[in-house]
């Protein structure tokens, strides 16, 4: 089977398409031929050899893949050949809270092979099933944006009726928290840097749109459209930009602290903690979380945004253009 691997240097240049044995299903295990996969933000860093995602030898990239179960081995019960899944990003976190060693085994990072690959095997509990309403590019794009963002709004936040949430942008995780949001009953107010995009936001029926490089102190327009009350969560991916976060909060207010766009340096009042105030890390989110995500996805008929799909062949293209940040959600790859 044909799998792309990391090279001997870093970069998205250096990978390699390469001929690679077919996988075999230990006991436990299933093999799932690969349908679509999804890029994300982390898959450069790995492929780049940054830091602690610097992979040790060469890697197929990738965490975020949905396909067909193809062979299962001894002892699985949760999957038949035939069956439509979705990869989980920490194959080990299955239910609970967050637990050591979880974090070091996440799918195509640097201690084990992702999924840009025609087949990849897992062990049966770090799958999912395909909702129902989606097609494979879509159900690719769920492990790590959907879910973060499901994780930050509802699990964190616990967004309903009633409630208000800020979400930042239009890349994967913005878009997926603004739909979970509406999905859920809350009021959204989404941040965008353009006219262009907030028109995609307003489809997806966020209430109000914040140009945030017209209104870089985009807090007092939160706290005016929430009549002085505030937002009850902030899905904050641009981190460098707390303290406006923790200024846009209501009384007892989370903000799911999710990514580092802006920066990795932060300083707010800290009268806001004692105010009842949370910051809350996020990373990415269980396979239970998962399971009540796509129960709500379904039931919902809830689309993810798709920008472009490359076809397998292309998906040094596909980084290259996910590099440029110009995409609207999703950028995606399909199989032949
Ligand atoms: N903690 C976790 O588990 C986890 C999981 C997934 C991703 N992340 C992190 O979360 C971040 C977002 O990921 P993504 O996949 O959504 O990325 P993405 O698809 O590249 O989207 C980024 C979007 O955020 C907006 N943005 C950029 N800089 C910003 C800033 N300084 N302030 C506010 N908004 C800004 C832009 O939208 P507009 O132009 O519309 O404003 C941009 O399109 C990344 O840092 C990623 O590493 C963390």
């Amino acid at each position: 089977m044909k799998a792309w691997v990391t090279g001997a240097r870093p970069g998205i240049d250096h990978l390699r398409l390469e001929d690679r044995p077919e996988p075999r299903p230990a006991a436990g295990e299933v093999v799932v031929a690969t349908a679509a996969a999804a890029l994300n933000y982390r898959d450069l860093l790995v492929i780049g050899g940054v830091g602690a995602w610097k992979p040790a030898t060469a890697r197929v990239p990738l965490s975020d893949a949905a396909g067909v179960v193809v062979d299962v081995g001894e002892r699985v019960t949760r999957w038949s050949v035939g069956d439509r899944v979705v990869s989980t990003f920490f194959p080990h976190w299955i239910d609970g809270p967050i637990r050591p060693g979880v974090l070091r085994n996440s799918l195509g990072g640097a201690a084990r092979d992702g999924v840009l690959a025609e087949r990849f095997v897992l062990p049966e509990t770090a799958l999912v099933r395909v909702p129902d309403n989606l097609a494979f590019e879509e159900a690719a794009t769920l492990p790590v944006a959907a879910l973060t963002a499901w994780n930050s709004v509802v699990e964190q936040g616990m967004a309903g009726p009633g409630r208000t949430v800020v979400t930042q942008g239009t890349g994967g995780v913005g878009l997926f928290a603004a739909q979970f949001g509406v999905a859920v009953g809350a009021r959204v107010i989404a941040t965008t840097s353009s006219l262009h995009k907030a028109a995609v936001l307003a489809r997806l029926g966020v209430t109000h749109v914040i140009d945030r490089t017209a209104t870089p102190g985009w807090d007092t327009k939160v706290q005016e459209l929430t009549e002085g009350i505030g937002a009850d969560v902030v899905v904050d991916v641009a981190g460098g930009n707390l303290d406006c976060a923790m200024r846009s909060l209501a009384v007892g207010g989370v903000i799911s602290l999710v990514g580092n766009l802006g920066g990795f340096d932060a300083s707010f009042d800290l009268r806001q903690i004692v105010s009842g105030a949370q910051i809350r890390d996020v990373s990415v989110g269980s396979r239970e979380m998962f399971e009540r995500m796509n129960a709500v996805i379904a039931d919902r008929d809830v689309h993810p945004v798709i920008d472009r799909v490359f076809p397998f062949g292309d998906s040094v293209a596909a980084m290259e253009y996910f590099r440029c940040r110009r995409h609207i959600g999703k950028v995606c790859i399909s199989f032949p």
